[in-house]
């Protein structure tokens, strides 16, 4: 493997408009926010940020538009280092938006409306394709149509290419997708909807990665929030304990966890590390506001690894 991993994100785009709130709304609730402001996320974008500011060589795939914020979401790309020449610019539409509700305990909901995300075609992928064909993994989201997804992770799967997809936000897929997985990073709500399953323990999760393994996945990872992480895989099965910090905002600590465990795993394919990394990454993401992990972060997350004695633990080796 290259000491300089190369990854291809194909996703999303998006500006979230941040409401800051001490509870998050109930149905037919209005709430006064205490804060509020535009920043870069969509999932697409915040692993590529992610990937890339964690030492990988990152290109991005996508489509925006035009509106006041699409510079700011391709500088913040630039300014990470990410690849941004293949991305397509559709003048008729806006760029990707996101409204993003953020409590008081770091925990957010989130509705995203595509925009130019949702034009992003299989005949685009299939024209931008050969940035693809150098690259170690393509990593994959579900803010673009489905298609497209799976022409990626046909493109990908020709060229030997390791694919990794967060099927975020979920949808049913069947088992010609699952197969074309290498590694599938769901969280606990989207491995409910994939095997209609109830996710909500880490013995939940196993079941359901196992249920996913029958349905074609190779290896998964399910986030479980505050229950940590499992890996299940050839290998076996380990569940990884969160790393205690002070979490001030959730959103895109999921994308950071994609992008790490797959910059770990391209480094050493070991589920512990690559686990182990995954999840110091994933908690130093909601340890500041925003879903783009900033330009010192290796920094941060490497004192987490030291000061933090966790280590995943072996539940069954099958
Ligand atoms: O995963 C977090 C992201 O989800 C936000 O940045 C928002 O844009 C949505 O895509």
């Amino acid at each position: 493997m290259n000491a300089v991993s190369k990854i291809v994100v194909v996703g999303s785009l998006n500006t979230d408009m941040v409401f800051h709130v001490s509870r998050l709304p109930v149905p037919g609730e209005t709430l006064c926010a205490c804060d509020a402001n535009f920043s870069s996320g969509g999932k697409g974008a915040n692993q590529a940020i992610a990937a890339a500011r964690l030492g990988a060589r990152v290109t991005i795939l996508g489509k925006v538009g035009m509106d006041f914020q699409t510079d700011e979401l391709m500088r913040n790309l630039n300014d990470a280092g990410v690849n941004t020449e293949h991305l397509i610019r559709d003048t008729g539409t806006s760029s990707g938006m996101a409204v993003v509700i953020v409590d008081d305990d770091g925990k957010n909901m989130i509705v995203v409306w595509p925009a130019a995300n949702g034009g992003f075609s299989g005949a685009d992928l299939l024209a931008q394709e050969p940035a693809i064909f150098d690259s170690d993994a393509v990593i994959t989201q579900f803010e673009i149509p489905l298609d497209t997804v799976k022409q990626a992770l046909r493109v990908a799967k020709e060229q030997d290419v390791l694919t990794v997809c967060n099927p975020a936000p979920a949808v049913a897929i069947g088992r010609e997708f699952l197969e074309m997985v290498d590694i599938l990073i769901p969280n606990e709500t989207e491995a409910s909807t994939l095997t209609g399953m109830n996710v909500a323990t880490v013995a939940d999760a196993l079941q359901a990665g196992l249920r996913l393994r029958d349905m074609g996945v190779q290896r998964l990872v399910v986030t479980m929030g505050n229950q940590g992480a499992v890996y299940i895989g050839p290998e076996g099965q380990w569940h990884c304990p969160i790393f205690q910090v002070n979490s001030i905002d959730t959103t895109g600590a999921g994308d950071a966890f994609v992008a790490a465990f797959t910059v770990a795993w391209l480094k050493n394919p070991d589920p512990v590390n690559s686990l182990r990394y995954a999840s110091a990454v994933g908690a130093f993401a909601t340890t500041f506001a925003g879903a783009q992990l900033p330009s010192d972060c290796r920094k941060g997350v490497k004192k987490l690894l030291e000061r933090e004695d966790i280590t995943p633990t072996l539940v069954d080796r099958k």
